[in-house]
């Protein structure tokens, strides 16, 4: 009995696997759009097996996209194409969520190949929390007034409608990685004196409210997701026992999953990836705040993925690169294993 390749029901959303594509930005879109890339990337993965796909960093806001060529939810006209993506990734047998981010501090104005050559960069559109740059040779982004808070709400309230109008099985909120949410729990990003600053309770209230409104807009049997940044590998960061504790409210605010990353909220943070070096993340979260975990991070083996759901250690296992140099992960996988699992017709006789 295969632990990967179980289903599981979240929600009202069925899942064939516990084997989730980890969000990755394809830096493939004009204006937020889903072009034909996106088109061919995601249903080959449905194609190839895998139980829940979960979309790129997707943007709310216009000035929070991470690059100009991000997807993006903030207009009603990118439904259309995303109801025609995930249409035919479920017409696959796959199950798609969408994660919904806004960069912050992190907004950058020139495409990602464009990065090394720039002399400062970041966006003059860019809002953070606190004016503090990310770096060296970055622009200083601007601090968000009240105003600026209602909007970015808002914003996720709008792109939770439309995620929903265009069909998405399960809304993940991007909380992690140095962006705009993560900028507000984090102390090192996060400077202000009024209630969206200081203590912990102030820190994790835009997060809060951001999935309240998520709750609020989604229907009963859509799961919701939070993706964070478990650890900051900097002095004086946000910490595991925060990120623990953090869970535990966002379950009793209904959120379903924890999707366990970590880092990426400075320049100067110093950690090393390993083979799943970001499980313990997800394995103490899952027991201490008794929520549903992800864990991710240089998952590369079958053998790996099943230690991992087997011991308990989390509820879905995510993949990133491996998922960039074989679509069909999943059914390569299953046959290594010597698992029976459902083989699309077309290809059965490779199998
Ligand atoms: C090309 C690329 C784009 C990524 N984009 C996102 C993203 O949009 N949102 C996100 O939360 N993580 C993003 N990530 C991180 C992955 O989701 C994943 O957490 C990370 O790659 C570690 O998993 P892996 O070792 O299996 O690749 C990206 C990673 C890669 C390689």
């Amino acid at each position: 009995m295969s632990a990967l390749f179980s289903e599981l029901k979240v929600r009202g959303t069925l899942l064939r696997n516990r084997l989730v594509m980890s969000p990755m930005c394809m830096y493939s879109s004009t204006e937020g759009f889903v072009s034909q890339w996106h088109l061919v990337h995601y249903p080959s993965r449905a194609v190839g097996g895998t139980g829940l796909i979960i979309l790129e960093a997707t943007a709310v806001e216009e000035r929070g996209r991470i690059s100009p060529l991000d997807l993006g939810i903030y207009r009603d006209e990118h439904v259309e194409g995303l109801r025609e993506l995930v249409g035919l990734c479920k017409s696959f047998g796959a199950k798609v969520g969408i994660q919904l981010a806004h960069a912050g501090r992190k907004a950058e104005s020139y495409p990602p190949w464009e990065r090394e050559r720039v002399e400062v960069r970041g966006s003059r559109d860019a809002i953070a929390p606190s004016p503090v740059p990310f770096g060296k040779n970055w622009l200083t982004p601007k601090e968000m007034t009240r105003e600026d808070i209602e909007i970015v709400k808002e914003s996720y309230r709008e792109a939770v409608k439309r995620a929903t109008e265009a069909g998405f099985d399960l809304i993940e909120i991007h909380a992690a990685h140095g962006y705009l949410l993560h900028e507000f729990l984090s102390p090192v990003t996060n400077r202000r004196k009024d209630e969206y600053g200081g203590s912990f309770e102030n820190r994790v209230r835009l997060l809060l409210e951001v999935v309240r409104i998520a709750r609020e807009e989604l229907p009963e049997s859509t799961p919701l997701s939070v993706r964070i940044s478990a650890v900051d590998y900097v002095k004086g960061g946000w910490s595991l026992e925060e990120s623990v504790e953090l869970a535990k409210l966002l379950k009793a605010e209904g959120v379903d999953l924890i999707d366990c990353s970590s880092g990426r909220i400075a320049q100067e943070e110093s950690f090393s990836e390993y083979p799943g070096h970001q499980v313990p993340f997800a394995e103490r979260i899952r027991r201490e705040a008794g929520v549903k975990t992800i864990a991710v991070g240089m998952i590369k083996t079958y053998e790996q993925a099943e230690e991992i759901l087997s011991n308990g250690r989390a509820d879905l296992v995510a993949v990133g690169r491996e998922f960039l140099r074989d679509p069909y992960l999943p059914l390569r996988w299953a046959k290594g294993a010597g698992l029976e699992i459902d083989v699309p017709r077309q290809y059965i006789r490779a199998w």
